[in-house]
């Protein structure tokens, strides 16, 4: 299984280095001390990760070749803009070709663009995302593993199942031995190259007990490590990165402060956006985005969570629809239809066309397991695999019945490699 290709260092310097994948050249940063030139490394969202020895590497490359320039074929087929625009609006037309042109879209444009009904208009929209996403991001499509260490929270969120008011489910927080095991069964076994450690916040971890986590993970088995432990503190943030942690998952939930306090009893939204930026500051890659049809909230508001992740720098949006989960005060508020999902990731798409890769949830999969190919196919880019141990991943009941639950590693790896293969996308995080 591979999540990443090899490429070879073509030059060095400082901190930065230039990788060659089949003679295109990509910038990485690099922390390995003593890498030459003409060595062989994997890299993962810009950072260089890995050397490999070169036998290794060359013979990977052998295998990749071929089938990565047959993949890109059917990616660019797929992607083309033969929209039949009879039912069109001209409007729409026009906003639609602006955007494929490149241009920023007016805050009145991305309006309208959320207010569109029609089967044929919302096509035309999700081609625009999926032939934006080609152009900028080639065919690559990451695929991270996330492993859920723990569901203990503090927090009294009214949307989320593990929230501390719910009394109904078992808690659990896997051992650091447990967490270091599953660790290396992604990484060393599966292959993946980036890995997501989540738990609820202030999950009765000691800040030392992750950094010592994160800093084994880094030294035994090289991989791109992002942090979803919730409002740890600015300090805890430093300390994590200084452990060897590279990225940083928070969702900014919505972008509405008035909505955020309703949902949010006790946290402000400024602390959050605060813990982000800082993290941001700091070198941390950010991955953020937040809930779509929270009651409430309105196209404006979705329009300026796409803004707010993306002035955030984002390196990958989050966007998943919001659940009823039972042991909630929402438990009676019904979930957001599909379509109106996959046209805020479209919408997502056009107005961040270069940089943010866009994660397919796995909420939204709960909702429509055969969203994820829509998804794909509308300016998505990303998918996240439940590496989180079998006996534990129920109990991670953000909301209910969340796809992929009772599926082993196997299953769901290949799943994805084969939807993905049939779509023209490689597992890589990397646009050729
Ligand atoms: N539906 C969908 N997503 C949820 N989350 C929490 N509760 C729900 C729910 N009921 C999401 C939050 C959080 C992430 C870990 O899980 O957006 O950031």
């Amino acid at each position: 299984m591979c999540y990443a290709i090899p490429g070879k260092i073509s030059s060095i310097e400082g901190k930065t280095v230039k990788i060659d994948y089949f003679g295109e050249l990509r910038k990485a940063y690099n922390e390995i001390h003593d890498l030459h030139i003409g060595d062989y490394v994997y890299a993962q969202g810009g950072f260089v990760i890995n050397r490999l020895p070169a036998e290794e590497a060359e013979s990977i490359l052998a295998l990749w070749k071929e089938e990565f320039f047959e993949l890109q074929k059917v990616d660019l087929r797929i992607s083309k803009m033969d929209v039949e625009k009879s039912g069109i609006d001209k409007k729409l037309s026009a906003i639609l070709d602006k955007a494929a042109l490149g241009a920023q879209l007016a805050y009145d444009e991305i309006l309208y663009l959320f207010s569109l009904k029609n089967k044929e208009s919302l096509g035309y929209l999700f081609k625009t995302a999926n032939f934006l996403r080609q152009k900028h991001h080639g065919n690559s499509c990451c695929v991270h593993a996330i492993i859920e260490i723990s569901n203990i929270c503090r927090r009294q969120c009214s949307y989320c199942g593990i929230a501390s008011y719910n009394k109904n489910i078992k808690r659990y927080r896997m051992t650091v031995e447990e967490i270091l095991d599953t660790a290396r069964e992604a990484i060393e076994d599966y292959g993946f190259k980036a890995l997501v450690l989540q738990s609820g916040e202030e999950a009765g971890y000691e800040i030392d007990d992750l950094a010592y986590v994160i800093k084994t993970i880094k030294e035994k088995w090289p991989a791109l490590i992002f942090i979803s432990f919730g409002e740890i503190g600015l300090d805890n943030l430093k300390k994590l990165y200084e452990a060897g942690a590279r990225g940083l998952l928070m969702r900014f939930e919505t972008s509405n402060p008035v909505l955020y306090g309703q949902l949010h009893k006790g946290q402000e939204f400024k602390t959050r956006i605060e813990h982000i930026k800082y993290a941001d500051k700091i070198g941390y890659l950010i991955l953020t985005g937040g809930l779509i049809g929270l009651p409430g909230q309105s196209y404006e508001d979705m329009a300026n969570d796409i803004l707010l992740a993306r002035d955030l720098n984002a390196e990958m949006f989050s966007f998943g629809p919001f659940i009823p989960h039972q042991d909630t005060p929402m438990s009676d508020k019904a979930p957001i239809q599909e379509d109106e999902i996959i046209k805020m990731l479209a919408i997502a798409r056009i107005c961040d066309q270069k940089k943010a890769k866009i994660l397919v949830t796995t909420a939204m999969e709960t909702l429509n397991l055969k969203s994820r190919e829509k998804a794909l196919l509308a300016g998505g880019n990303s998918l996240m695999l439940n590496m989180t141990p079998l006996k534990y991943r129920s109990l991670y009941s953000i909301y209910p019945n969340r796809a992929h639950e009772k599926e082993s590693m196997e299953k769901q790896i290949n799943d994805a490699i084969s939807l993905l293969s049939s779509i023209g996308r490689a597992p890589t995080d990397l646009s050729i």
